[in-house]
This record gives C-alpha cells, sequence and structure tokens, in this order.
C-alpha cells in the first residue's frame, strides 16, 4: 500500500465542481456560495488545548466544501455525498437528533451572532477528510458551513495575520470561535478549541501557535513532511476515556490552586509547584505531562523558527510520545508500534500519537522524500504485525479555510 500524495490545484478544482454539482441535482438549482476548510494533525501540545496551554497544529491536504444556497420552502436541508441520507428541519427549531447533518443545523444556528441569517437554507457537502480517523472531519464541516452561511449573507471577513484582526468587524477567528460553540453547545462535545481554530486559521507552509488561555494564535513557518498513520483501530473507549482525563485535570488544577490561589490553568503551573504539591496517584502524572508538554510546545516553536533542526524537534515528538505513553496514558499498542518502528532512520525526525489518542492516528515528521519512501515498508510491517493495513498520508502544511471563487 502506497501512502496518497496530498491533491494539488487539479484535485480542489474538481472538489468545488463535484460539490456543485451534487448541491444542483440535489435542489434543482446553482448554489449561490461555496466554502471549504480543511482537516488537521497537531504537531506538538496534545492534552493542553482544554488545560489553557499551546498547541502546534497544521492543516492537511483533505478538505470538506459545503456549497450552499437560500431553500424556497422554509426547510433546511443537508445532503452529503459520504453519508448518503438527506437531513431536514426548520432552522428554527434546530436541535441536536445524532444525525451527521447535526454539524451543519449547528453550524447555520451558530453562524446567527456573526450575521449568517435566520432563514432556512439548503447545504450541500462533499469531503475528503476521513471520518473517525481524529482528523477533524466535524470541525472542518463546521468551519465550513459557517463561512458559507456568512459569505451567502453578503458578510465579508477580516483578514487575520498573526492573530491580530486587520480591519473589518468579523474575522476567521470568530468563525473558529463559533465553529466550536458548535461542537460544544450544540452537538454537545466537551472538545477543546484547537480542532476549530486550526481548520479556520491555518496558512499554508505554517504551524499555527495557538495559545488556549487567550486564543491567541500565530504563524509558525513549518517546512518538514508529515506523514499520517491512521492505525485503524476502534475508539469506542475515547469519548468516556477523554471526559475521565478532563475531569482529572479539573480535580489535579484544584489541588493545586490551593498551593497557589493565582494560577490560571494547569498547563501554566510550575514544575516546582507539581513537586511541592505532591499529588495523588494518577493526577501526579497526568498534571506532569500536561505541563511538559505545554514546555515542549514552546521548545519546538524555538526550533522551526530557528531552521528547524530535525534532531531537536525529533527528540520533542518522540518525547511528546513517552509522556502521553505513559503519563498520559492515551496511547493504544499500535500507536506505540508506529512511534517506535520509526525513530532512528536517516530522514526521520520522530514521531508520535496525535489528537486524542486511544487509536486513531500517528504523525511521522521528516524529509518528504524519505517519508514518501518509508511508507509503503511501514504499511506492509504494520500490518504483518497488526493483521490489517494501515491508511497513510503525507501531507505539507496546507491553507485554511476559505470561501471559494
Ligand atoms: C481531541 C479534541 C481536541 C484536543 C485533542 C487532544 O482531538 O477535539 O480539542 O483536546 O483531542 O489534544
Amino acid at each position: 500500500m502506497t501512502a496518497s500524495v496530498a491533491s494539488g490545484d487539479e484535485g480542489m478544482l474538481a472538489r468545488r465542481d463535484e460539490v456543485v454539482s451534487l448541491f444542483t441535482l440535489s435542489f434543482g438549482r446553482q448554489p449561490a456560495v461555496v466554502a471549504s476548510a480543511p482537516g488537521r494533525v497537531n504537531l506538538i501540545g496534545e492534552h493542553t488545548d482544554y488545560n489553557g496551554g499551546a498547541v502546534l497544529p497544521i492543516a492537511i491536504a483533505q478538505r470538506t466544501w459545503v456549497a450552499i444556497g437560500h431553500s424556497r420552502d422554509g426547510l433546511s436541508r443537508a445532503v452529503s455525498r459520504e453519508l448518503g441520507e438527506t437531513g431536514a428541519w426548520r432552522h428554527a427549531d434546530a436541535k441536536a437528533t445524532h444525525a451527521w447533518w447535526d454539524y451543519v443545523a449547528g453550524a447555520l444556528v451558530s453562524a446567527e451572532s456573526l450575521g449568517g441569517g435566520r432563514s432556512a437554507r439548503e447545504v450541500a457537502v462533499v469531503s475528503d477528510v476521513p471520518m473517525g480517523a481524529g482528523l477533524s472531519s466535524s470541525a472542518a464541516l463546521e468551519v465550513a458551513t459557517i463561512l458559507a452561511a456568512l459569505a451567502l449573507e453578503g458578510v465579508t471577513l477580516a483578514a487575520v495575520g498573526d492573530g491580530a484582526v486587520a480591519g473589518g468587524s468579523r474575522s476567521l477567528r470568530d468563525v473558529a470561535l463559533a465553529a466550536h460553540r458548535t461542537e460544544t453547545e450544540f452537538v454537545g462535545v466537551q472538545c477543546g478549541i484547537m480542532d476549530q481554530f486550526a481548520s479556520a486559521l491555518c496558512r499554508e507552509g505554517h504551524a499555527l501557535h495557538l495559545r488556549c488561555d487567550t486564543a491567541q494564535a500565530t504563524a509558525v513557518p513549518f517546512s518538514r513532511g508529515v506523514l499520517i498513520v491512521d492505525t485503524m483501530t476502534p475508539r469506542a473507549l475515547r469519548q468516556s476515556a477523554f471526559n475521565t482525563r478532563r475531569a482529572e485535570c479539573e480535580s489535579a488544577l484544584a489541588i493545586l490552586r490551593t498551593y497557589d490561589p493565582a494560577l490560571q490553568t494547569l498547563a501554566q503551573a510550575a514544575p516546582d509547584l507539581l513537586a511541592e504539591s505532591a499529588l495523588p496517584a494518577p493526577l501526579d502524572r497526568r498534571a506532569r505531562h500536561v505541563v511538559s508538554e505545554h514546555r515542549r510546545v514552546r521548545e519546538f516553536v524555538s526550533a522551526c523558527a530557528e531552521g528547524g533542526d530535525g534532531e531537536r524537534l525529533g527528540a520533542l515528538l518522540n518525547a511528546s510520545h513517552r509522556s502521553l505513553r505513559d503519563d498520559y496514558e492515551c496511547s493504544s499498542p499500535e500507536l506505540d508500534w508506529v512511534a517506535e518502528h520509526c525513530v532512528a532512520r536517516v530522514g526521520i525526525d520522530g514521531a508520535r500519537l496525535t489528537g486524542a489518542g486511544w487509536g486513531g492516528c500517528a504523525i511521522v515528521v521528516g524529509d518528504d522524500a524519505t517519508l514518501r519512501t518509508i511508507a509503503p515498508d511501514l504499511s506492509d510491517a504494520f500490518e504483518t504485525s497488526w493483521g490489517h493495513a494501515p491508511r497513510t498520508w503525507i501531507t505539507t502544511p496546507m491553507a485554511g479555510a476559505r470561501v471559494e471563487a
């Protein structure tokens, strides 16, 4: 099995045409607007976002495309090429129904506060972001839908450069916050802000250094290649394990505050404070991961700014994986296998699990050419060890959300 290559301009145009065709076939006329938003992988900074720490995601080559138009009969509808079933609902009564179009219905509700309109709309969705792999297919759908809804109403967005909004009243940052509200308030998943910010704000050739306590973001040049390895393992326990970790982090912060009442977030706790407070197990390990991971993001960003020395980046990636495996206990045997299999090879910097963990994807960072060479062997060796092939993709940092011409 070979790693698929990032889709180029032709692929992008084809996808835009496909979503226009789907809309036209489904609703009997041309859409008014098409918008798209990418999935993401996180380079480093895992389980730090909901602890007020820093993250460093990149947008991947796979995107979700949304075509939108006003509905003519008062009913909102959504159709997806990949998910089949068409949803229909009244916008004023929109609520989560555990259907795929919850993300569309919720995003249209969230877009209202940005000027996104209150009327019924029809939406067609085409996506090549793999679903259920931990690559933020839901954030891509939320962000693309909100952007499309705003463009439909003629709301123009100010450019966001290095986290600063340059003129205009609304920005892609507002879109990211609205998409995050869709996930937490409408769909009901208590995730941090990383995924929606990455999908909305990433820039081509750059990673997004996002400080999750202030939601300030800076673009960091990143020129290494990234091989994404989806271990294709069931993630049934992920949501409950994720919620348990969040609760553990809150308990750890509450105890640390009895020593330092000024402490705002777990990520900001000083290593000395962790030592002094003698947190009970496993809270000590959870806190150690969050505090050390937050610092690793800072070091990774410095290493990128100083030329992106592969050895330095790799040491941080590998340390991140060990910390997630041993202290945060969110790895899996397959993810550990990928991380171990990829260390100490010429042209490979390092590897780690990415996203929430408990199955899902790992990333291998290195020279683009080396990644292309090792990907087929890695897939074969994985299949020999685990009895099934992984899915693999090679990407470089791609552009975030945009309205399509
Ligand atoms: C999931 C969540 C993110 C983040 C990661 C772990 O992907 O959606 O907000 O918490 O896990 O870093």
